[in-house]
């Protein structure tokens, strides 16, 4: 298993993530268990330097937390004056007028990168959620394109019961799940949801037993394994894309998709006969 390099383990552990790399499996750990694996503007950005920086080798991302929440969402004391130690508190610079509008945009755009790249095409990401995920736990989670859950998972999009909208790219998947009814009963509530609401409102591929959670993790990394790596990455594109499409849209890119794959299969078929 191959760690993250020196340096960047530095910034990882100050940001409260871990990385592990197994081949072609990455597992990103939300690490601070003593705050629940609250999340902070530099967990973000760290998040944002691992899809960057992930070696060419990975095809599939776990997300998972350590201890008993997988994330209890945004680290409050950004929200206290002076904010989180060994950060520039942002709710500090908008408070004293030093953080303009389009400085704001940057900042958060910046925090959105950390999320938005769960999306590649050319990785599968997974959240295993145990216990909390709360706001930004959540949308992290919800940023994955699969979720499996421990029966004790609690998920809340906390946001708008603080004052604040979900902002990290997590209203989109939400409402892609759920439908727009349902993700404004969710979020303008701020409820929490079981494990078994969260697979019926399909919210979760798979709920099992705590004890089970690793192992079923160990079952979807290998099934995901199983398919070939470009089949599936093309495949998540024109998936991605299909609620966006028409049907002829979608079967012209369905026709594009078979044509890049049929060339690239009978390349391999013509290398595997010359050799
Ligand atoms: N930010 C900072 N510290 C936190 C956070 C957080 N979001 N969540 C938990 N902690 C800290 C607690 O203050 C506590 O610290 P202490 O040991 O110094 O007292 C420690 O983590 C353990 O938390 P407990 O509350 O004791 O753990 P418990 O298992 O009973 O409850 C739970 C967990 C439900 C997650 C609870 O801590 C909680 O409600 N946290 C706040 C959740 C929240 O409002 N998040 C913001 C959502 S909005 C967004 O993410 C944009």
């Amino acid at each position: 298993m191959a760690e993250a390099a020196p340096e960047e383990d530095g910034e990882l552990r100050a940001a409260g993530l871990r990385l592990s790399v197994t081949g072609e499996v990455a597992t990103v750990t939300l690490a601070r268990p003593e705050r629940r694996n609250a999340m902070t503007g530099r967990t973000w950005r760290a998040l944002a330097h691992v899809g960057q920086r992930l070696p060419s080798s990975v095809r599939i991302v776990v997300i998972t937390g350590e201890g008993p929440s997988f994330s209890a969402g945004i680290d409050l004391a950004m929200f206290r004056p002076g904010g989180v130690e060994g950060e520039t508190s942002l709710m500090d610079r908008i408070a004293d007028g030093s953080a303009d509008e389009a400085e704001l945009d940057a900042v958060i755009a910046e925090y959105q990168e950390g999320f938005r790249w769960l999306r590649r095409p050319d990785v599968v990401t997974v959240a295993a959620v145990r216990g909390h995920a709360i706001g930004a736990g959540l949308q992290l989670a919800l940023s994955c394109d699969l979720r499996i859950l421990a029966d004790d998972a609690q998920l809340c999009m906390k946001e708008p019961a603080l004052g604040l909208v979900p902002d990290l790219t997590g209203t989109k998947p939400l409402v892609e799940a759920v439908g727009p009814n349902r993700a404004m009963e969710l979020c303008l509530t701020a409820r929490t949801v079981g494990a078994d609401e969260a697979r019926e409102l399909r919210l979760a591929e798979l709920v099992v037993a705590g004890d089970q959670l690793d192992g079923a993790v160990a079952d979807l990394v290998a099934a995901l394994q199983a398919v070939p790596r470009e089949a599936a990455a093309a495949t998540k594109e024109l998936l991605q894309g299909a609620a966006g499409r028409t049907l002829d849209e979608q079967a012209a890119a369905e026709r594009r998709a078979q044509a890049g794959r049929l060339r690239a299969l009978a390349a391999q078929s013509a290398r595997d006969s010359a050799g």
